[in-house]
């Protein structure tokens, strides 16, 4: 028999959060999952992530956006996307035709708007969870200004929570000393899930132009550099709260997959492998499976913080 995957990623919900199996796309690296349904089809994934959504739509920051660093790269997108009002006339249509859940990444500029969005988010079919994100370090105002403050991210939090029937999930940035901290405190303020990473704070410099590479100087590191950061803050972070930690950072095998769920991560979320293998996270699906398959392991329960002290 094959392993079971299914697993409820918002159990302290109302209306809990099941998926069919825990890996799905990253945020912003997969954007509205349509061309990826088009030519593999988004049904086998646990759940389909969207790229950022913000209330006005953005162009994003100037080229260039990426840079290639080792074992990495650096992103400097800026939220570029269609807007709130778009997505719910455009994306969500097309999204209540999947069997796969859809999961709607909003960044806001303020804690109210966040709320404001949850409540326009609330409802609208086709869209199965909200993931704030007050973590991206590529924008003026919202992002790091909130996920960076305790206090702001769980009032943030709160504002959604208050405003939709959808359970939360709350993607925390790694660049804060304590992670753990912020965690508990959008645990705290009704979060039904921690998502863990967003990206790391770097830079790249262009040393024939004496200029930073990214026009922004800054931007997000991602891919296999960052995963033991990650999987360092999984561990931390699910050992802290009771609500499910859904792990990312650097994921592109079955076995960094099994890595997060052993650190304590319920489902996993694939970023910048996609960029080189499209069919990545279908991909780190079958390579767990396969894994499980050959050391016996019947239910993905049994792998979530198996790597973990036990709790008293
Ligand atoms: C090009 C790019 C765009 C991203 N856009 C978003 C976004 O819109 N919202 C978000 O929450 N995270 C965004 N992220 C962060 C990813 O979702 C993920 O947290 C991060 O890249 C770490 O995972 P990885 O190493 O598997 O890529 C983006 C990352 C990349 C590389």
């Amino acid at each position: 028999m094959p392993p079971s995957l299914q697993i409820d990623l918002a159990p302290t919900h109302k209306t809990g959060l099941l998926v069919a199996n825990p890996v799905m796309p990253a945020s912003g690296t997969f954007s509205w999952g349509i061309e990826f349904a088009k030519q593999w089809g988004v049904n086998a994934l646990g759940a389909v992530v969207s790229k950022g959504i913000t209330m006005e739509s953005r162009q994003g920051n100037r080229q260039p956006r990426v840079a290639q660093t080792p074992s990495g790269m650096l992103n400097s997108i800026g939220l570029q996307n269609i807007g709130i009002d778009k997505v719910i006339t455009e994306m969500a249509p097309l999204w209540e035709k999947w069997d796969v859940p859809v999961i709607a990444n909003i960044a806001a500029d303020t804690v109210d708007e966040f709320g404001e969005m949850a409540r326009m988010l609330d409802g609208v079919p086709g869209i199965a969870a909200l993931e704030l994100n007050i973590s991206c370090p590529n924008v003026d105002s919202g992002g790091l200004e909130i996920g960076q403050n305790i206090d702001a991210s769980a009032r943030a939090t709160r504002a959604a929570v208050r405003n939709t029937d959808l359970p939360v999930i709350v993607k925390l940035t790694p660049n804060v000393t304590d992670p753990v901290k912020l965690a508990v405190a959008c645990e705290e303020a009704g979060a039904a899930a921690i998502c863990a990473i967003n990206t790391v704070l770097g830079m790249a410099i262009d040393i024939r132009a004496r200029q930073p590479v990214l026009p922004r100087a800054r931007g997000g590191l991602s891919g296999p550099a960052i995963k033991p950061i990650a999987l360092r803050i999984v561990y931390d972070v699910a050992n802290a709260v009771h609500v499910p930690v859904i792990g990312c950072g650097g994921i592109a095998t079955g076995e960094d997959a099994i890595e997060f769920l052993m650190a304590g991560a319920s489902a996993v979320q694939v970023g910048t492998a996609t960029f080189a293998n499209p069919r990545a996270p279908l991909d780190i699906l079958d390579g767990m499976c396969a894994w499980m398959e050959a050391n016996r392991v019947d239910d993905i329960r049994e792998l979530i913080g198996a790597a973990r002290p036990q709790r008293g």
